[in-house]
């Protein structure tokens, strides 16, 4: 089997090979004017060839492309090499735990895929241990253990009971919800996503969890367009065609780690507000990003700025200052405004997470999959190095 394999990848590699310098020949040949100019892109197309199918390059290069995928067996091998590498801290013998990686055999560790669960699809940047409960851990924090933490910190002191109506704001795949429903116990939870893929994944979720009685109703909607929402579905306020609860105002407005990507969150605060319980009981309860530097004011450092930001698809104009994000709290009515840093608690731990993932399971993943999170832990890194973004945790309230 496994010569099998090692075969098919030769084949694959100078198939690719050949093919690349043929087709370098051929157009060459047919748009060239000259013999000279043929023979010297032939002769490129052979070094680029030999670069991408026969040197150290060309496994990583390959993968990139989608040429080859990591077989099962590496897959297997990656698992048990983060097992190896904690062992190798006290192993003195490091060549034997290299043999053993080395060795081939029939079955190997491809059967990691059958004991591989997921147990949810959390998906926010979580909230991870500081440095001296760090210290204090002997295993790293599960994902799903920080996406719950931050969940709590956003909503556990905002008074929700069964009374309440929470309107949710840019889900995920609903775990925040079925969590929410399972530890405080809400009336109601409206949650709206602008993706239906991942509102397929939280009906999905929700049907097959535990929420005791709390009605989750889930929809595909724009946190922009939260009016428009609300008029297409009269019923998630109690309106004509709704269950008659007579309410017209939500709660809770909650938004986790998602309000920086609305276009805009000033406007996405001024449809929460006006949609929020009037008198002191609504709340707001943000986990979101905020600019802890200056932007920059020169022409060319703006373009980057909005460049980058337009890229992960947040619009430059929700990068503000922590001033001008409470300025704008304030302008559009909210009292009681507390906001709080905790980058400290977030960028690095997500990027340590990623990291361990990948030394794990990065064999499973597509490449281009693979390079984005790799991609994704260069910038977390940076972030949390630079002190540029403030990950804030928001809490307030509606006169
Ligand atoms: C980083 S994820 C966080 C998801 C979820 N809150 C969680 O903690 O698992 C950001 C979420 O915001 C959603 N989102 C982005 N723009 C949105 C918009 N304009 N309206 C509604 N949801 C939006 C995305 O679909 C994505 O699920």
């Amino acid at each position: 089997m496994r010569n099998l394999q090692q075969t098919l990848s030769g084949s694959v590699r100078l198939g690719s090979f050949a093919g690349l310098v043929l087709a370098l020949a051929v157009t060459s040949y047919t748009t060239s004017t000259s013999l000279a100019h043929t023979l010297s892109t032939t002769l490129l197309g052979i070094l680029i060839g030999f670069v991408v199918a026969e040197t150290p390059l060309s496994g990583p290069f390959q993968e990139l492309v989608g040429l080859v995928s990591r077989s099962p067996d590496k897959v297997g091998l990656d698992v048990l090499h983060g097992t190896l590498q904690e062992q190798r801290a006290t192993d003195e013998d490091t060549d034997a735990s290299s043999r053993l990686l080395d060795q081939r055999t029939m079955y190997g560790l491809q059967h990691a895929f059958l004991n591989l669960e997921v147990t949810g699809w959390w998906f926010n940047m979580g909230l991870w241990p500081d440095k001296s409960e760090q210290q204090q851990r002997t295993t790293r924090l599960p994902f799903r253990d920080a996406c719950k933490a931050l969940v709590r910190k956003v909503v556990h002191d905002i008074g929700i009971n069964e009374q309440s109506s929470i309107l949710d704001v840019g889900f995920g795949c609903g775990d925040q919800d079925v969590y929410m429903a399972q530890q405080y116990k809400p009336g109601k939870i409206t949650g709206i996503t602008i993706e239906s893929i991942q509102h397929h994944a939280a009906e999905q979720l929700v049907k097959h969890s535990d929420v005791g009685d709390t009605k989750i109703a889930l929809y595909v909607a724009d946190a922009s367009k939260l009016p428009e929402f609300l008029a297409a579905h009269p019923q998630v306020l109690g309106g004509a065609t709704g269950t008659g609860e007579g309410k017209s105002f939500f709660t809770h407005v909650v938004s986790i780690d998602s309000a920086y990507h609305y276009r805009t969150r000033r406007q996405f605060l001024e449809n929460a507000f006006r949609y929020l319980q009037p008198g002191g009981v609504g709340r707001l309860a943000m986990a979101d990003m905020v600019l802890a530097k200056p932007a920059p004011t020169s022409a060319v450092g703006r373009w980057v700025f909005e460049k980058v930001f337009e890229a992960i698809q947040v619009p430059p104009t929700n990068m503000k200052s922590l001033a001008e994000y409470r300025h704008d709290l304030e302008e559009v009515g909210f009292q009681d405004i507390e906001i709080e840093c905790v980058e400290e608690r977030v960028f690095a731990g997500l990027a340590d997470h990623i990291e361990a993932q990948l030394g794990q399971f990065g064999g499973l993943v597509k490449p281009n999959v693979h390079w984005t999170y790799r991609g994704l832990v260069r910038g977390l890194r940076w972030l949390a190095a630079s002190g540029w973004i403030h990950f804030v945790v928001v809490k307030a309230r509606r006169p």
